[in-house]
């Protein structure tokens, strides 16, 4: 089946079409992704009320252009997925009202997504042609801009929340602390950027070292909001230079993914399990990967992220994981609803 996936949570409007009669990553027939960071980057941060009239600008011709990429007329969708919850009401209501108008006016049904589940799905559809994709059970660390969550997945649709951040999510941590050092928005992604340089001379990557909350003692929960006052009380007591501004964005950097890859890794332990899943936007962070990557290779595991255009916000995830519950036979009432706060571990099973 053919299912036409929306994504308008937050400051991204996403559209995909995944076809179920193909394989992982050829399933994939078109994706594209509209960004509202220009629109935002004045304000230094999401302002709701401009996201969602920019969704209504934007949603149908992206709509219209990523059916033409796919070489489809509306017509042949057989189901549209589109993100229900969580996010911003406003935003999830533009999604939420095209999709059910054209879902109304195809006489196909539809199916409101779990922004997280999408994410956490979106590694099986990456294709590893030695491996396959990864199945349950695993452990999914889901680190985006809202939510840092440890969960353990016992079957696509049954999770168990094994421990999550008590304050600032992962992303949030990121931005704020770019923002603290004058870059501008969305900062994680220039955070890293500037980590990078660090290696560089006559930058110096171990000069600060801030600490990893929360390691210190058992359980699985997360803490980021104190790292931010420790890189602001460095960097008002630095020279301010760009050398010592990539040095304490690697400082910071190194403590963040230090700190996620402990707790994944007890997280294993606490799951019995050697698969990890890593999905949300601070999952594109390359050094993220790579120690994640040597973490699992040392415990002889393995460990599973999309590409990185698919840690980000998109409609390709919302399509996959909406085209695993309608194949299952699930679909939602012909109402405009949205779940702005939805917790994950209420979703129905995925019987296939
Ligand atoms: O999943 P996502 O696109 O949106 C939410 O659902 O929140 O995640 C966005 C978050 C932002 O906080 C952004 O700064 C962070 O992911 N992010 C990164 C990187 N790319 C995106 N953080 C660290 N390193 C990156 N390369
Ligand atoms: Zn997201």
């Amino acid at each position: 089946m053919k299912v036409l996936g929306i994504e308008t949570s937050c400051d991204e409007t996403g559209v995909a079409v995944y076809d179920t009669s193909r394989k992982g990553a050829d399933g994939l027939l078109a994706h594209a992704v509209y960004s509202q960071i220009a629109l935002h980057a004045e304000y230094g941060g999401v302002v709701p009320e401009l996201a969602s009239r920019d969704h209504v600008r934007k949603l149908l011709p992206l709509i219209r252009q990523t059916l033409g990429e796919a070489g489809l007329g509306v017509a042949d969708l057989d189901g549209v997925a589109y993100t229900a919850g969580p996010g911003l009401v406003g935003a999830l209501l533009v999604g939420a009202g095209v999709a059910r108008s054209l879902a109304w006016a195809l006489d196909v049904p539809a199916i409101g997504v779990h922004h997280m589940e999408g994410h956490l799905l979106a590694p099986l559809m990456e294709d590893d042609p030695l491996r396959g994709p990864p199945e349950p059970p695993f452990v999914a660390l889901l680190v985006s801009g809202g939510h840092t969550q440890l969960v353990a997945v016992e079957a696509i649709g049954r999770y168990r929340l094994l421990g999550e951040t008590l304050d600032d999510a992962a992303g949030e941590a990121f931005d704020k602390t770019a923002k603290l050092m004058g870059l501008p928005y969305p900062g994680g992604p220039q955070l890293a950027a500037l980590a990078e340089q660090s290696d560089k001379a006559p930058g110096q990557p171990g000069a600060f070292r801030f600490s990893r909350p929360m390691t210190d003692r058992p359980g699985l929960d997360f803490s980021f909001s104190g790292l931010k006052t420790q890189v602001l009380l460095a960097w008002r007591d630095s020279d301010q230079s760009e050398t010592t501004k990539a040095d304490i964005a690697r400082g910071f950097e190194d403590a963040v993914i230090d700190t996620l890859a402990i707790k994944c890794e007890r997280a294993l332990d606490a799951a019995a399990c050697d698969v990890l899943v890593v999905a949300g936007g601070v999952g594109a962070n390359r050094r993220l990967r790579a120690k994640l990557q040597l973490m699992a290779e040392r415990r002889g595991g393995r460990v599973c992220f999309p590409r990185p255009a698919l840690c980000t916000d998109n409609g390709a995830m919302i399509a996959f994981a909406g085209a695993l519950r309608l194949q299952a036979g699930q679909h939602d009432d012909a109402a405009v609803h949205v779940t702005p706060r939805w917790d994950m571990a209420s979703l129905p099973a995925v019987a296939a």
